[in-house]
């Protein structure tokens, strides 16, 4: 969908509308990023990738909880190497920017990772410093502002494409880790990835999910995600954010803009409809003509000047 009222530019990225895919729900393949695409996405975030292939955890990976999910996947993926052709191949297919997701157990494996996406030709990068349930990465990383910072300097270093930097909520204070990261370089932060959730069977007494722990995604985490938009856009005005917990249809979206968001990430609820894109694009437009803006850009942040 092309439209002047929704296209944005932010980081050095050029979108022509502000729906993104979150990363981890439709995987790696160049198809199914395509079929994203095709749905009306704006731009594609892919599963993370680190610097081996690696299995992911044992099922159940995913449990369903009160308008959400609960997730362990282990962050199975195929390696960079490996993964390298498909980004090689998506840039041949896809008509948005294909943004790379990148995990590792060190500042020198994000920053290895990270170069060979770029070189592979992603268009950007997001760290995944927030995965809650992987030991030594994901979000240990994200919740020590020392380590983000080492993370977020070694991969700037090394690449020449925007940087994003996807924060955990699993902190007292997402403001402190906001802040580490843009000092550090990055050239806009998503907020946020999954809540730390857990569930218990009654019957068999015992967690469901063969990690125990898991990550809390959907409807439910909306408020909070929300909240953390608006701490961050409150503490650093100027830094680009991509709104992303919960989005479902157009109303979620602008109140992440209004928040101060410049872009939403949608994740649960691609996998109910593909088409959710288009769906929330076309009722953005209509809000934003119903109101008499000339751009979503003007929206953003707007319910911090009351
Ligand atoms: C099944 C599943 C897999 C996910 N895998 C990843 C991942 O590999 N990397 C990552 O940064 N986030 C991952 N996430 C988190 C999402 O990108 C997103 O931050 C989160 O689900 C909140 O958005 P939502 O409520 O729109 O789903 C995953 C989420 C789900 C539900």
């Amino acid at each position: 969908m092309e439209s002047d009222l929704l296209s944005i530019s932010f980081a050095g990225l050029k979108l022509q509308n502000p729906t993104i895919l979150a990363s981890g729900i439709m995987g790696y393949s160049a198809e199914s990023l395509n079929r994203v695409a095709k749905g009306g996405a704006g731009a594609v975030v892919t599963k993370s990738v680190g610097i081996e292939p690696r299995f992911g955890y044992s099922n159940p990976t995913v449990v369903q909880a009160e308008g959400a999910l609960i997730n362990a996947m282990g962050l199975p993926n195929p390696g960079i190497d490996v993964y390298s052709e498909e980004i090689r191949f998506s840039k041949t297919v896809l008509r948005v920017p294909i943004i790379v997701s990148v995990f590792g157990y060190s500042a020198d494996e994000y920053a290895v990772v990270a170069k060979k996406a770029v070189d592979a030709g992603a268009d950007a990068v997001e760290l995944n410093v927030s995965c809650p349930h992987v030991k030594q990465t994901g979000s240990e990383i994200g919740q020590s502002p020392k380590f983000l910072s080492e993370v977020v300097q070694q991969v700037k270093a090394v690449i020449n494409k925007p940087l994003i930097v996807k924060l955990t909520p699993n902190v007292s204070d997402i403001t402190l880790l906001a802040r580490a990261a843009v000092e550090a370089g990055a050239d806009a932060l998503t907020a946020v990835n999954t809540l730390k959730a857990m569930a218990i069977d009654t019957e068999t007494m015992l967690p469901v999910l063969s990690n125990v722990k898991g990550g809390l995604s959907g409807p439910a985490v909306k408020p909070v995600a929300l909240r953390c938009v608006y701490d961050i856009h409150e503490a650093l005005s100027d830094v680009p954010i991509i709104g992303c917990g919960g989005v479902s249809d157009w109303r979620d979206a602008v109140e992440f803009f209004l928040a101060g968001a410049s872009a939403v990430q949608i994740g649960t609820a691609v996998a109910v409809d593909i088409e959710v894109f288009q769906t929330i694009n076309r009722g953005v437009e209509a809000y934003l003509r119903k109101k008499h803006f000339g751009s979503v850009k003007d929206i953003v942040g707007l319910a911090h000047h009351k």
